[in-house]
């Protein structure tokens, strides 16, 4: 065994061990330790060099966990040959850091190879670690970034004796933000080529099942939906193989104690940064033991490494809470806030919008554009967006994708003049797009018809009628980018929403040799950071919303790239109440995309109260998605308030604590949410009571994270109260009249009594 010793001035030896800040290693027990606020995380490097993992939760002081694993017969297990006559030794049963397939551990594994023998075993055992001040990065990949203040890195090299293949764990360690990442270097070091089948970007071996398991399904425009499930034996997953992170399930799961709750317990989160394909699988095993392994899907997925070659996995971000889900949320909204989401406009407060989708789909002209905006600005909003059918022949979606050429014969003059014309209203432009994306019916496939997906002699799958192009290709990526950089060049765009409305199927590209076939979903997702790389670097100060027929791809990878995400094409306030209780779990509120609509709603029909629509849309990133023409002078009035109202609480949005008041899958009265700023000096509690009913119940709702011996002030009836009470004796909901009634306090902190 060798040791590597990382270089870094300030690294010390403490009482035999090594140390930065955060990050020591003890050279006698050869434990690990990765510090946070709140939590520490240890490894150790036991028998036959076998890295271990000893334990991640609340912190235990200056002990090692290494008396959690002893040893006993396990003859039935496997054991390796090097153990001799020692029965106690098997991969089968120790918890390890990242196990490898094919030496005696029968569980869901996380790294899996084939030889070009034809043999696929793979035995990682520790070689060597380095520790150095800030954050590791990724190539082509999204990943939290952290300087020397903000964060350490634990790199571990584990290697596999026969064939040298190289096994680097990155640890990113955020002290203050309770965070810690992980991602896996596979480097193959050895003469022979090396096909990845399975590579993980994390594993964690838990030392019993007693948790449930937290994830977050749907279908289109019903996404993020909220399911908890005890850990059982055998294997649970949340998958995605529609090359998009879907709709269907989410790569952000939440293990907890079975008692823990919004305020109290243990809970962990996983959160990949990725956008494709995706497998979480917990298995629990014949000894209890649970195992959590994240990453690509193994799905259509294999990766050739020939000598030298280098594959990173997607970032898996990690938190430990003891303060309930609630906690967990804190952690990662703060997280993503202050490092992984690089857009300006993160505290920025960012221009109020009006989107013409709903209000006009494909059917507009200019004029009629130009008369959405001119009433947006009336009423006091910043920005006109622009969605789909301006270009080609986009006068449905079977046609017309690929063109990115503004269609004239819609907005005369082109796009630079009506652009010319909002911004002289005092209003900024933004722009839809759909660059992954072609139609059979444009001039861009009728040119290329070898630039899409397609398995050779098969038909392809349509999907709203459009194609997957070979984004894996570098000159279909730069053909479709300067397309779109000329348009947003010719109109100076001030916001760009990147859709993508169909899964990847027919995953086959002409391009690369049969051997590299299972790299086409990877592939495509670089192709689709690169892509999303190039438009942020080109526009640093441009507002960039992601979409995915809604909330298709709502994922902490794109989150790197745009602060926003439009969070679901279902845009009822009633439904909005679900999908966006189960995006806060994981997500801050200040990156859902939510719009102020039409009723009837044009997903489900259901009419609601004007008001209602705003208090739901406040919290996410407000807009509105509606004809502003036709708006009543009723509702045009109550607008214009509500745009005032939400400049009044965008700071808490974007920057406060948020707390789940009410859980809308097991309360059907009403939904309740809370912002309290980051002083506590400020809180403003929303939400929707769903039904009336005759001879009404008093609904105590109770506020969270207020200062108990401080008096708040409640803005519209000037009654104070103490936090305490706010948070201990509670207050009534209003009692409205019909179904479906906004609610809304405002309270700041005051020295009244
Ligand atoms: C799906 C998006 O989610 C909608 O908001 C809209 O942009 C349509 N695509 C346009 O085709």
């Amino acid at each position: 065994m060798s040791t590597g010793v990382g270089t870094r001035p300030f690294l010390e030896w403490v009482k035999g061990e090594i140390i930065m800040k955060h990050i020591s290693y003890n050279e006698k027990t050869k434990v690990f330790k990765l510090h946070t606020k709140n939590s520490v995380y240890q490894m150790q490097v036991r028998d036959y060099d076998t890295l271990a993992h000893l334990y991640f939760g609340a912190d235990i002081g200056d002990s090692d966990a290494s008396h959690r694993i002893i040893s006993l017969d396990r003859g039935f297990s496997g054991n390796p040959y090097e153990a001799g006559d020692d029965r106690t030794f098997s991969l089968d049963v120790l918890p390890q850091e990242y196990s490898g397939y094919g030496n005696g551990d029968y569980r869901i594994n996380a790294l899996e190879v084939t030889h070009e023998d034809g043999s696929d075993a793979i035995h990682l055992r520790y070689e060597s670690y380095q520790m150095t001040e800030g954050k590791y990065s990724l190539k082509g990949l999204p990943c939290m970034f952290g300087n020397a203040e903000e964060a350490e890195t634990l790199e571990i090299v584990l290697y596999d004796r026969i064939t040298n293949l190289k096994v680097h764990l990155l640890y990113g360690v955020f002290y203050d933000l309770d965070v810690i990442t992980r991602s896996v270097r596979i480097e193959n070091k050895g003469d022979r080529t090396v096909t990845i089948q399975r590579a993980m970007s994390m594993e964690m071996d838990y030392p019993n099942k007693h948790m449930d398991l937290i994830h977050f399904y749907g279908r289109h425009s019903m996404e993020r939906l909220t399911e908890r499930l005890p850990l059982y034996h055998g294997v649970q997953s949340v998958e995605s193989k529609r090359g998009m992170s879907s709709h269907q399930h989410n790569p952000f799961v939440i293990l907890c104690d079975r008692g823990t709750s919004e305020k109290h317990g243990d809970c962990y989160g996983f959160a990949l940064a990725y956008s494709g394909n995706f497998r979480c699988e917990i298995e629990v095993d014949q000894m209890e033991q649970a195992r959590l392994v994240i990453g690509i899907h193994p799905y259509h997925f294999s990766f050739r490494l020939n000598t030298g070659d280098v594959f990173e996995t997607p970032e898996v971000i990690m938190a430990y809470s003891s303060e309930g889900l609630s906690g967990l949320s804190h952690i990662y909204h703060d997280a993503y806030r202050s490092n992984l989401i690089r857009s300006k406009y993160v505290t920025a407060p960012r221009p109020i919008l009006v989107n013409n989708w709903e209000a006009t789909y494909f059917n507009f002209d200019e004029e009629k554009l130009y008369n959405i905006a001119k009433n947006a600005k009336e009423i006091g909003l910043d920005m006109f967006v622009l969605d789909d059918g301006w270009f080609g022949k986009r006068d449905t979606d079977y046609s017309g994708l690929g063109d990115w050429v503004v269609n004239e014969s819609k907005i005369k003059g082109g796009l630079p003049h009506l652009v010319s014309r909002i911004k002289a209203l005092g209003m900024k432009f933004g722009l839809w797009i759909e660059p992954e994306m072609v139609s059979e019916d444009s001039d861009l496939y009728r040119n290329h018809p070898d630039w899409i997906l397609r398995i050779p002699q098969r038909n392809m799958t349509r999907s709203r009628h459009q194609l997957n192009l070979d984004i894996t290709r570098k000159e279909v990526r730069d053909y479709v980018m300067a397309q779109i950089f000329r348009v947003l060049d010719s109109c100076g765009a001030d916001y760009v929403k990147w859709d993508m409305n169909r899964s990847v199927a027919n995953v086959y590209s002409s391009a690369l040799p049969s051997e590299r076939q299972g790299e086409v979903f990877h592939r495509y997702m670089l192709g689709v950071y690169e892509m999303m790389e190039q438009l942020v670097t080109r526009y640093p100060d441009l507002l960039f919303e992601n979409c995915a027929g809604g909330g298709g791809r709502f994922d902490a990878g794109m989150l790197y790239y745009s602060p926003q995400i439009w969070c679901s094409d279902n845009t009822d306030a009633i439904d909005r109440l679900k999908i966006q209780y189960g995006t806060s779990f994981g997500y801050p509120i200040s990156t859902m995309g939510a719009h102020v609509s039409v009723c009837p709603n044009h997903q489900t029909g259901r009419t609601t109260p004007f008001e209602t629509r705003a208090v739901v849309a406040s919290a996410g990133t407000f807009g509105f998605e509606l004809d502003l023409e036709h708006l009543t002078p009723e509702e045009r009035e109550m607008a214009q308030k509500q745009i005032q109202e939400y400049k009044k609480i965008e700071h808490l949005v974007q920057t406060g604590d948020y707390y789940r008041l009410s859980d809308p899958f097991r309360n059907d009265d009403y939904v309740i949410w809370q912002f309290v700023s980051k002083d506590k000096k400020e809180t403003v509690v929303n939400g929707v009571q769903l039904r009336n009913e005759p001879n009404p119940h008093i609904h105590l709702i109770y506020l969270d994270g207020l200062l108990p011996q401080e008096h708040y002030e409640d803005l519209a009836t000037g009654s104070v109260y103490t936090g305490a009470a706010l948070m201990k004796a509670g207050i009534p909901l209003p009692v409205g009249k019909g179904d479906y009634q906004p609610i809304q306090f405002h309270f700041i902190k005051t020295d009244k009594h």
